[in-house]
């Protein structure tokens, strides 16, 4: 199984959609779970079109995915289905807890796990580095200097956790074009999709290939 996670320095650059985008995408030859490591703020599921359901544990108190697809088979945990709409209040051990739990879930075997974090560097993304090992790094930009400069973090922070495989992708890329950050050069560059104004769910019909 390959581990992928997707990274931003800067807060909603597109993290979330384009982590949905290539699950979508692999998710037609591969069997793919995916890990929504934004505890405060799960989006994941919304912009997936997933209706909120109770996740159940198994007779091992594991936590079930969320089944999305039979075959191949897809499925999803995330804290949106551990919470109403008020924020919720969670210090560092409990988060890092709550990831153990997601990762010690009751997975079936899987071709890929895909994990969505929240920006910056800090302790979700610590602890989903840490107790996932991710094997890629998608940092995720938005063709602006601010979010050049925190994408160069996010790319130092991944090179210090240790991963070995960093990849960039530029997102709303009609705004600028970007040669490379860091010496990365983009695998990708998904231009504005204008339905996402209207809603923040990924269209059925969007067909954005990208080579991972
Ligand atoms: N290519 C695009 N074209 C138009 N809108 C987009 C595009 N990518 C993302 N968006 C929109 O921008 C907003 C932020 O995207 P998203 O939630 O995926 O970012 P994020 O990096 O995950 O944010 P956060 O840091 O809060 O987790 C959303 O409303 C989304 O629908
Ligand atoms: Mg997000």
């Amino acid at each position: 199984m390959k581990k992928i996670i997707v990274l931003s320095g800067k807060g909603g650059v597109g993290k979330t959609t384009i982590t949905a985008l290539i699950a979508k995408n692999l998710n037609k030859e591969y069997r793919i779970g995916l890990i929504d490591a934004d505890l405060h703020c799960p989006n994941l599921p919304v912009v997936l079109g997933i209706e909120k359901k109770d996740l159940k544990v198994n007779n091992e108190k594991r936590i079930i995915p969320l089944k999305m697809n039979d075959e191949p088979w897809m499925g999803i945990i995330s804290s949106y289905f551990l919470m109403n709409d008020e924020a919720l209040i969670w210090r560092g051990p409990l988060k890092h807890k709550l990831l153990l739990d997601f990762k010690n879930a009751a997975w079936p075997e899987l071709d890929y796990m895909i994990i969505d974090s929240p920006p910056g560097t800090g302790d979700e993304v610590i602890s989903s580095v840490q107790l996932f090992q991710p094997d890629i790094a998608i940092i995720v930009l938005t063709p602006q200097k601010l979010s050049i400069m925190d994408a160069e973090r996010a790319i130092n922070f991944a090179e210090k956790m240790g991963i070995k495989d960093i990849r960039i992708i530029v997102n709303m890329s009609d705004l600028a074009s970007i040669d490379k950050v860091k010496g990365f050069k983009p695998i990708a560059r998904i231009p504005i999709i204008k339905e996402l104004t209207k809603s923040p769910v990924l269209p059925n019909n969007l067909e954005i290939e990208i080579d991972l």
